[in-house]
C-alpha cells in the first residue's frame, strides 16, 4: 500500500548511510544475473534444466499434455521463464510411440544431442502404461534449430514398464540411471545403473540400487523413479522420487563414496527419510522429478516440479500444474546436500550472514529474529518491492508468506503479519546498500534514519548504520 513518505526521514537514513566508510576488500562485478521467481515454468513437470559449455540453459520437460518432446534456453535462468519454447519431435500416430511421451532429459554424447525420455501406445486400457524408454538424436550442434529423429528403443534385461532415465560420466565411465519395473518384484519401479556400451545399450547387466518399501516410498504406490545425480564433496548423491505424483509425492537420496564401485548395490547408502517433502508453510506439493544444474555464479541449483496447491480433482497423473521450481541447494558442515524445505512461490529467497559474526545469519523462531543457523528454512528470507518508493524493499521469512520485518519504534525488529496501516508500511521498509567493494549489504531502516539491521550481542536489532554489525553477505 503506497503511503507519503516524509522526504526529510527518507533522506535522513539514506545521508547517513552514505558517509558510511568502504570497506577494503575487492568483490568481482560479476555478471548479476535477474533472480528467477517460481514457479519458473508453469506446467512443465519432471523439468531437467541442462547448463551446457555453450553458455546456455536448456529446459526440458513433460508437458500436460504428454504428446512432444519441447525445449527452451536462455542465456540465464530466469529467462527460461519467457524463452521461446521449440518442439523437437512429436509422438507418432500409432504403435508403440503414439500414446504418452514422459520425462525427457537433454544429453550431449560424443558430439552428439540425444534426448532420452519414455513413451508408450495409443489406444487406451492399461495398455497405454507399456512405457518404454527411446532416445531421439539432432541432425546438427543447434538442438533448438536441428531436424530430431528416433534414434531407437533403449534394449535392457527385462521388456517391462521402464522410464526417468538419466546419464551422466563418472571417472571417465558413462553411466546410465533408470526406473523399471522387475519381473518378480511387486513394485510398480525400482532403481537400477549400468554402464552405457552405445546410448541405448548396456555394457553390463544392471544392479539395482533401491527398491520402495520404506513408508514414505510407497504412498499411493510402491515407487523409486527419477534418479538424478550431482557429484559435490567426494561424493556421488543421486535423488529419486517416491509415492504417488500428488502431495505425498517426495524426494528420497542414495550416497555412494566417490571412489566405490557404483555397480555394487551396497555402495549407495539410502537416506532413511526423504529429504524434501510437501511443505504447507509455502505451499508447494508434491515436490519431486529434480535434477541439478548450477546457477550465472556456479552455485548449486535444484530444479524440481510441485504444485501450489493439495487437492487435486481426478488422477493426479492427469493435473497439469506440477510446474517447474528451482531454488538454491546449500550443503552441511559436513558437506551433505541440505535440501531444506520448497521454497514457495515468488523470487527466489537468500540468506545473510553477518559479516560481524560469520557464524550467525539472520534467522527468526516464529515472530521472533534472532542471530544464528536453526535450520535451512528459518534463514531464507525474500525480499520484495518495498511500499516507499523504488529504492525500498520488504524481507519476508519464507517460512510466514505475508509477515514482515518491521523496525520497531524501541529499536528492536521483529516479524509482523502485514497490518496494511500507513504505520507498518513505514516500518516494514528498508533500503538495501551494496558496498561494490567488497558485496556487503546494508539494511537501512527508512523508519529510524542513521540505523539499519544488525546482529549485535546476538540480537537482530537496529544499529547505527556505520557499525560493522550492520552488514551482511548475501548467500
Ligand atoms: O510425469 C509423467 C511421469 O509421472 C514421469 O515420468 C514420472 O516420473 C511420474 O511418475
Amino acid at each position: 500500500m503506497p503511503f507519503a513518505l516524509s522526504r526529510r526521514s527518507f533522506i535522513g537514513s539514506a545521508a547517513a548511510l552514505s558517509a558510511a566508510p568502504t570497506i577494503a576488500g575487492a568483490a568481482s562485478d560479476a555478471m548479476v544475473a535477474p533472480v528467477p521467481a517460481n514457479p519458473l515454468v508453469r506446467q512443465r513437470a519432471d523439468a531437467q534444466v541442462f547448463r551446457h559449455d555453450d553458455g546456455f540453459y536448456y529446459l526440458t520437460g513433460s508437458v500436460p499434455e504428454y504428446d512432444r518432446l519441447v525445449l527452451r534456453r536462455s542465456k540465464t535462468i530466469a529467462g527460461l521463464a519467457t524463452a521461446e519454447e521449440t518442439v523437437l519431435w512429436r509422438h507418432e500416430k500409432t504403435g508403440p510411440r503414439s500414446g504418452f511421451i514422459w520425462a525427457p532429459e537433454l544429453h550431449w554424447i560424443d558430439g552428439r544431442w540425444i534426448m532420452y525420455f519414455a513413451a508408450g501406445p495409443s489406444g487406451g486400457g492399461d495398455d497405454v502404461f507399456r512405457i518404454r524408454t527411446y532416445a531421439v538424436v539432432c541432425d546438427g550442434a543447434d538442438p533448438m534449430a536441428g531436424k530430431w529423429s528416433l534414434l531407437g528403443e533403449f534394449q535392457t534385461p527385462w521388456d517391462s514398464f521402464n522410464l526417468d532415465s538419466t546419464s551422466f560420466v563418472h571417472k571417465g565411465v558413462r553411466y546410465f540411471a533408470w526406473a523399471q519395473r522387475e519381473p518378480g518384484i511387486e513394485t510398480n519401479s525400482n532403481l537400477y545403473i549400468a554402464p552405457l556400451k552405445t546410448p541405448l545399450t548396456l555394457a553390463a547387466r544392471p544392479t539395482r540400487l533401491t527398491i520402495p518399501t520404506l513408508d514414505w516410498e510407497v504412498r499411493g504406490y510402491k515407487v523409486n523413479e527419477a534418479p538424478a545425480v550431482l557429484h559435490r564433496n567426494g561424493r556421488l548423491f543421486m535423488t529419486y522420487s517416491a509415492s504417488a505424483t500428488d502431495a505425498r509425492y517426495c524426494l528420497g537420496l542414495l550416497t555412494a563414496d566417490e571412489n566405490a564401485d557404483l555397480m555394487d548395490a551396497r555402495s549407495w547408502t539410502k537416506s532413511p527419510q526423504p529429504v524434501f517433502v510437501t511443505n504447507t508453510q509455502t505451499s508447494v506439493y508434491g515436490p519431486g522429478h529434480n535434477s541439478f544444474t548450477v546457477d550465472e555464479q556456479g552455485r548449486d541449483i535444484l530444479v524440481y516440479h510441485g504444485r501450489d496447491y493439495e487437492a487435486i480433482q481426478g488422477d493426479p497423473l492427469f493435473n497439469p500444474d506440477r510446474h517447474t521450481r528451482v531454488q538454491r541447494l546449500y550443503y552441511t558442515a559436513d558437506g551433505t546436500p541440505d535440501f531444506g524445505v520448497p521454497v514457495g512461490n515468488g523470487p527466489l529467497p537468500e540468506r545473510f550472514i553477518s559479516a560481524a559474526s560469520p557464524q550467525a545469519l539472520l534467522a527468526h523462531d516464529a515472530m521472533r529474529l534472532i542471530g544464528g543457523n536453526p535450520s535451512l528454512a528459518q534463514t531464507q528470507f525474500r525480499q520484495t518491492p518495498g511500499r516507499a518508493g523504488k529504492a525500498s524493499v520488504m524481507l519476508s521469512p519464507i517460512l510466514l508468506p505475508g509477515h514482515y520485518l518491521v523496525a520497531g519504534k524501541d529499536g528492536s525488529v521483529t516479524v509482523q503479519k502485514d497490518q496494511n496501516s500507513a504505520d507498518f508500511a513505514l516500518r516494514s521498509q528498508f533500503v538495501r546498500l551494496e558496498d561494490k567493494a567488497s558485496g556487503l549489504l546494508r539494511f537501512a531502516a527508512i523508519s529510524a534514519p542513521g540505523k539499519a539491521l544488525g546482529l549485535a550481542d546476538g540480537e537482530i536489532r537496529l544499529v547505527r548504520s556505520r557499525d560493522a554489525t550492520a552488514y551482511w553477505r548475501a548467500d
